[in-house]
């Protein structure tokens, strides 16, 4: 059931659990993580960079895929497909397309023209029904050619946004995307807790959900963190995997260089992965 994030959010917040936001590709991402979804009754979040929108063929094509998917597999869990780090142009042609929950990432921007652009687009939205996602202080490392330093949110300005009316807030608190260097400061729950008391019922999304240690993943959902978005952990599965096969020899046996068996334990990968992060995050069976 194709849906914006706003509901599946709230009743995470009210439920102490988390959403994954599920980074695709292509098909068989797509595939890989609706089927999981389904098969644990868990809410999921499609999430669709500027770049990965571009490589699928564009904002249109994504949209008929999951919705083309969502009545052949039957999937009836809540599904939104929500734009990952949109820039103001992308998020509102990703909402154009059909997309049913965008972020909006004006973290680089001044918190004034960050404030001005995330109200027009929240305008744009929500006679739309669309979900919105906000933005301060830049997540770290780097994401489709986008590098930020992994800043510290100031709690004041996440309250300035978040009473902008968006739907879903994302603060820098320490996270970064990519794997974790060795000497990771990991997670500031000091700046959560204080993000978390000035924004009240505000869902907090937590960005580079990839190699955080469960204990930091369960702490920061006890302090509001109702959606985690994971991306490098399914494409480091997929091609371990991937390269699995090849290593053994296995696309030169048969009829092995048929694409859908290469493609085939990649695909279980991801799913395992997937599954192991609903485990986590507490979403399972709460569809
Ligand atoms: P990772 O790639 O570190 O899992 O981060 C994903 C993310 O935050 C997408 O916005």
């Amino acid at each position: 059931m194709l849906v914006s994030s706003k509901k599946m959010l709230q009743d995470a917040l009210q439920g102490q659990y988390a959403v994954g936001q599920f980074n695709i590709n292509n098909l068989e991402w797509t595939k890989a993580i609706l089927q999981t979804a389904q098969e644990n009754s868990s809410p999921v979040i499609l999430g669709v960079s500027e770049g990965a929108g571009k490589y699928m063929g564009g904002y249109r094509s994504v949209v008929g895929m999951v919705k083309g998917m969502i009545e052949d597999m039957s999937i009836i869990v809540p599904v939104s497909i929500h734009l990952d780090h949109g820039s103001y142009e992308g998020a509102l042609k990703a909402m154009d397309s059909g997309f049913t929950s965008v972020m909006f990432d004006g973290s680089h921007y001044t918190i004034e023209e960050n404030i001005q652009k995330t109200k027009e687009i929240i305008a744009a939205a929500k006679e739309r029904g669309i979900s919105v996602e906000a933005e301060v202080g830049a997540i770290g490392g780097e994401e489709d050619g986008v590098t930020g330093s992994g800043e510290i949110a100031d709690p004041k300005e996440c309250k300035m946004i978040a009473d902008l009316g968006i739907d879903m807030l994302a603060a820098g608190i320490g996270n970064i995307h990519g794997k974790y260097p060795e000497n990771w400061a990991g997670l500031n729950f000091e700046v959560l807790g204080q993000i978390k008391d000035l924004t009240g019922e505000m869902p907090l999304v937590l960005h580079g959900g990839t190699g955080i240690p469960t204990e930091m993943v369960k702490q920061a959902i006890g302090l509001g963190v109702s959606k985690i978005n994971v991306n490098t952990e399914c494409q480091i599965a997929f091609t371990e995997a991937t390269r699995k096969y090849f290593d053994a020899g296995k696309d030169l046996q048969g009829k092995g260089y048929d694409p859908r068996k290469v493609l085939a334990p990649g695909f279980e990968a991801i799913k395992q992965t997937v599954k192991e992060k609903m485990m986590i995050f507490g979403s399972i069976d709460k569809a």
